[in-house]
């Protein structure tokens, strides 16, 4: 099994958990390289849904190491308590299952309360976070005052760290936004206790990642959000904190761009965003409301309904371009089952091949594709699909210009069609 990094083409909420959860079965790690609790991925054990944040995919399959890199922002406390929620379902995370990277940066107290209090600020001018409190915890990454996993098992180091940058922070909590002043010594004493309880998870996580490879066995990197929410490449600013982009994977954990063979690229089969920004072919009125229904879109983290739309191929085909995309996975096609005709923008006026520099003015030009009425779900290969389906498919990979080689017709694991060599494997 070669090296794959999997990432979303759009704005996050692709579905990718479903196609990881195919190649997870022939790897011997899933690996988490950026973001942290802003994502979700919903799991169903023994008939129960269960909805992941921070652990990785693989975490449900046997003989597969689960790993969070130094990329991601941990809150210890969501880590734990999805630790504790699997092992009540009676499916407990060994030491040998999951491992922290010891130099992954913690979300803090104040990290919530700022990400918070800033959102609250903004007014109608916020970006719509989660209020996870990554935005802060990645700042303070850049500006050199994070506490990373290793400070939370040393207690002294941890409180010498607290001691230092909380003055600031607490300055800015009362004096700028009008909150209330965090206590020193009772985030010491939470955040020891959670160290002291996730130590026999922490570790070198990159010596492991180079162990496993230099063993053959293969390294599925779990991309979180989407392309255009990376804060160098998305629309910028209404973006996450951290790079989303296949490139990512590298420094995210430590092991170098050669390391990796294959970029899967995740698309819904039209488009979706949480959040406030540019989303130029979303639909408003009855139409947005039909694919927010039929296909369940509300936010895995928040439970806010999702902003619908139709498939932008302009976007999707610059997320190739940036990620290096090797071969698509197309999901949700079952939710436009029933329309009579699907528009699907090919570009954006004026623009050529050209992607904008901002997709403020970005005027999309439509094509329409004849719809299908058959329910799709119990298709199980593409020439079971009917004709107008099958059509939409290889229109939009002869826009994207790559293969699609999933496609998923439902959310149950088995609703799911395959064609290429990496998934059938
Ligand atoms: P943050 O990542 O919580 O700072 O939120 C920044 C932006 O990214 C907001 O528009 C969020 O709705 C969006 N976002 C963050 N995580 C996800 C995700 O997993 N799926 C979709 N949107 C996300």
């Amino acid at each position: 099994m070669p090296n794959v990094v999997v990432v979303g083409t759009q704005w996050g909420d692709e579905g990718k958990g479903k196609v990881v959860d195919v190649l997870s079965r022939h790897v011997g790690a899933v690996v988490r390289f950026q973001g942290g609790n802003n994502a979700g991925h919903t799991l169903v054990v023994g008939g129960e849904q269960v909805i992941l944040h921070l652990l990785p995919s693989g975490v449900l399959r046997s003989g597969c190491v689960n790993v969070i890199g130094n990329g991601v922002v941990v809150d210890p406390r969501v880590l734990l308590d999805e630790i504790d929620a699997l092992e009540r379902r009676g499916q407990p995370v060994g030491p040998g299952q999951l491992v922290l990277s010891v130099g992954a940066h913690v979300i803090m107290p104040y990290h919530l309360v700022l990400d918070r209090l800033r959102e609250e600020a903004k007014g109608h001018r916020r970006i719509g976070t989660t209020c996870r409190g990554i935005g802060p915890t990645y700042e303070d990454k850049v500006a050199r005052r994070g506490i990373v996993v290793a400070d939370l098992l040393d207690p002294a180091r941890l409180a010498e760290r607290v001691e230092e940058i909380l003055p600031e922070k607490n300055r800015m909590i009362t004096e700028w936004f009008g909150g209330d002043a965090l206590d020193a010594g009772q985030i010491v004493a939470d955040y020891t206790a959670m160290g002291q309880r996730l130590a026999g998870y922490a570790g070198d996580t990159v010596g492991l990642l180079h162990r496993l490879q230099r063993e053959g066995r293969g390294i599925l990197f779990e991309g979180a959000q989407g392309t255009f929410l990376d804060v160098d490449h998305g629309t910028y600013p209404f973006v996450t904190s951290s790079n989303t982009v296949a490139g990512a994977a590298c420094a995210g954990t430590g092991v170098g761009p050669t390391a990796i063979q294959e970029v899967v690229g995740i698309a819904k089969a039209y488009t979706t965003r949480v959040g406030s920004g540019p989303f130029p072919t979303e639909a408003h009125g009855d139409m947005g409301e039909r694919l927010r229904v039929s296909g369940g879109e509300f936010g895995a983290t928040t439970g806010r309904p999702r902003r619908c739309g139709w498939f932008d191929a302009a976007l999707v085909r610059q997320a190739v371009r940036i990620n290096g995309i090797t071969r698509l996975a197309l999901t949700k096609l079952d939710v436009l089952s029933g329309l009579d005709a699907i528009p699907v923008c090919v570009g954006y006026d004026g623009q050529g091949d050209a992607f904008p520099a901002t997709l403020d003015e970005a005027r999309p030009v439509f094509e329409e594709l004849p719809g299908w009425k058959a329910d799709i779900r119990g298709c199980r290969s593409l020439d079971e699909l009917p004709a107008e389906c099958l059509r939409y498919v290889a229109r939009l990979e002869e826009l994207v210009g790559v293969p699609v080689e999933l496609v998923s017709v439902g959310p149950g694991r088995e609703e799911t069609i395959v064609r290429g060599d990496l998934f059938t494997r």
